[in-house]
């Protein structure tokens, strides 16, 4: 891994002014956000709205138009090797004979930045390390009991924790998850939400995924990101999922409401993207 000076202080990511363009056209622009060690964050927004995009500049993926972005004290792409990356993605074929377990070892390959394995070890000894690491993994997120079986066969909450495990295997300093509770039920939402704030703690790894209902990661987010019409805001939950806030951001009325038992409904969310310059009609 590589150790930089005085890491334990610095933020993980820091933007500011963070514009991206793609295509000819302005994706989001001013965007600012702090992301410190050990932090939980949801990237919050309608479709269309940027959030894959963020987290491919994150990645140094995508080049900035303006602003400044700072992931672990670096430039973008200098960063890439110590984040571990689960693309937006849909589920596997039932056909997929290849074995949960090892689908999580694929993570070892490539680039062996990150493992806590010394280079002068034997071939053997490394193997065994990286063996005892995927057995580690795969205990952390719950998935010991499944993961020998076909991953094709498993359900969409099985295969979403065998991939988070696979981005795990290095033992990245940065986790980013493109919408990991996307095809998941409400129980398995929640009980993934609070794996991710699990691994914060125990890998000491800070967590930025993508999501598009806040309600079941409620309990662990230490805060979001909400990207709409363009622009984003970061804040705490209460600072950003309020009327005001998304009223400005949608640039049209939006009201958010909170039932009894603490769910937020967000009402008048437009359901096609909106961008700057672009006028839509409210939905609902
Ligand atoms: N390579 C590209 N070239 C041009 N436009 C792009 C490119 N990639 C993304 N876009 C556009 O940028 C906007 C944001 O896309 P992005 O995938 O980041 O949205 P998203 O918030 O992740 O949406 P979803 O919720 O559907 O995943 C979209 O309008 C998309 O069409
Ligand atoms: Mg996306």
């Amino acid at each position: 891994m590589i150790e930089l000076v005085g890491e334990e202080t610095q933020s993980m990511i820091k933007l500011a002014g963070a514009t991206v363009r793609l295509g000819g056209r302005r994706v989001f622009g001013d965007v600012e956000l702090t992301v410190e060690p050990g932090q939980l964050v949801a990237v919050l927004g309608p479709n269309g709205g940027g959030k894959t995009t963020l987290m491919r500049m994150i990645l140094g993926l995508v080049p900035l138009e303006a602003g400044s972005a700072t992931v672990l004290g670096r430039p973008p792409a200098q960063a890439r090797p110590a984040i571990g990356y689960l693309p937006q993605r849909r589920s596997f074929d039932s056909s997929t004979r290849i074995r949960g377990i090892d689908l999580v070892r694929l993570g070892l390959d490539g680039a062996r930045w990150g493992i806590p394995i010394p280079v002068t070890s034997t071939a053997r000894r490394r193997r065994r390390a990286e063996t005892t690491r995927v057995g580690e993994v795969i205990e952390l997120v719950g998935a010991t009991t499944y993961a020998r079986r076909a991953i094709g066969e498993l359900s969409g909450g099985e295969q979403q924790r065998l991939l988070i495990a696979q981005a795990l295997i290095r033992k990245p300093r940065l986790l980013i998850l493109d919408e990991p509770l996307d095809s998941l039920d409400l129980p398995n939402q929640a009980a993934v939400a609070g794996l991710l704030r699990r691994i914060c703690s125990i890998e000491g790894v800070s967590v930025l995924l993508v999501a598009h209902d806040v309600n079941p990661l409620l309990g662990s987010l230490d805060q979001v990101i909400y990207l709409a019409g363009g622009r984003a805001r970061s804040g705490t939950v209460d600072e950003v999922i309020t009327s005001s806030t998304l009223t400005q951001l949608y640039g049209a009325p939006i009201e958010v409401l909170q039932t009894t038992d603490g769910r937020l409904v967000v009402v008048g969310q437009p359901e096609a993207p909106h961008h700057h310059g672009h006028r839509h009609e409210l939905v609902g």
